[in-house]
């Protein structure tokens, strides 16, 4: 049987993490994007000992650089043919407001824009591999609205939970696009909400927010149960035909009524290609 390479961010901590552990059992070829290097070195050893599988790679990727998920992308294309899964799962909630060097709002770009250009530049390899798209969106996407006049948060009041919101709900609108441009060419996408679960994500937060997540943690539950949904979806038989929808323990689930506004969905893509042309 052809070994499945998968192609994962996030991959140094939580949810990632334990995805990528059961995929390395699965046998999967496995390229972990990571942006710190020694941590990534750990990961990759202690699913090396974990799995039995030697078939791990790093590349160092920063989804808050632009510049840097073009290098990765360089790197991956001058060593694989094709891409079978590709896993955009790396994110983050941010207690203040943040601006990437490339002048984006910190949770939009590691959570969305940075996922879109690497899904963009990575595409020929992905219609080679007929690949299964994932995205690691979220329930929180429910509070989310599409702000299109202040994507970058410069005049609203910044909220970390509605930065975040809204970047999860792009993560939907993203996926169904995926499915629609990309299905005819073999290209299938799929959003999930993982759970509520146990990682490091919201560490960066601060007041009454770190206080509930704190007070919340022992109601989580694990990594690898979160990875549960990811791993179903990176390997599960006869999901194509549920391309672009998103899911929830395994299963189909209606998103928010917002995240179903097709206008919003490819405005989104237009605005998101636009900001990236700079950049390819
Ligand atoms: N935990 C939950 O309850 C929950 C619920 C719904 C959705 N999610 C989503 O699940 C995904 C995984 O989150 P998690 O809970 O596993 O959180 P986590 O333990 O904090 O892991 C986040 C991962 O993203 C990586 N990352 C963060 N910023 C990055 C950047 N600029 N460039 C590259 N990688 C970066 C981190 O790398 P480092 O190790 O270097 O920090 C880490 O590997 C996220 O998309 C999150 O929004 C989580």
């Amino acid at each position: 049987m052809p070994i499945t390479t998968t192609v994962i961010t996030g991959a140094t901590s939580g949810i990632g993490k334990e995805t990528a552990l059961a995929l390395a059992k699965k046998g999967h070829a496995l390229y972990l994007l990571v942006r710190d290097m020694d941590k990534g070195e750990e990961t990759k050893q202690e699913l090396i000992n974990l799995s039995k599988n030697n078939n791990i790679y790093l590349v160092f990727c920063d989804l808050a650089d632009m510049d840097s998920i073009r290098n990765a992308v360089g790197i991956l294309k001058s060593s694989l043919f094709s891409i079978n899964v590709l896993i955009n799962n790396a994110g983050g909630i941010f207690a203040q407001r943040q601006v990437t060097r490339d002048g984006f709002e910190m949770t939009f770009a590691v959570n969305y824009l940075g996922h879109f250009l690497l899904t963009h530049l990575l595409m020929p390899l992905l219609e080679k591999g007929q690949a299964r798209v994932i995205n690691v969106s979220s329930d929180a996407h429910r509070m989310g609205k599409a702000q299109f006049k202040d994507l970058q948060w410069e005049t609203a009041t910044y909220s970390p939970l509605k930065a975040y919101a809204m970047a999860k709900l792009f993560n939907i609108y993203f996926t169904r696009s995926i499915a629609v441009k990309y299905g005819p060419k073999g290209v299938t996408s799929f959003a999930l909400h993982p759970g509520v679960v146990n990682t490091n994500f919201g560490e960066g937060l601060s007041g009454s927010s770190r206080m509930w997540l704190w007070l919340a943690r022992p109601f989580m539950i694990t990594a690898e149960q979160g990875a549960q949904g990811v791993v179903y979806l990176a390997t599960g038989s006869r999901i194509d035909a549920k391309s672009g929808k998103y899911f929830k323990d395994g299963k189909v689930h209606s998103p928010s009524a917002r995240a179903t506004d097709d206008d919003a969905r490819k405005k989104l893509w237009e605005m998101s290609l636009e900001m990236i042309e700079p950049l390819v």
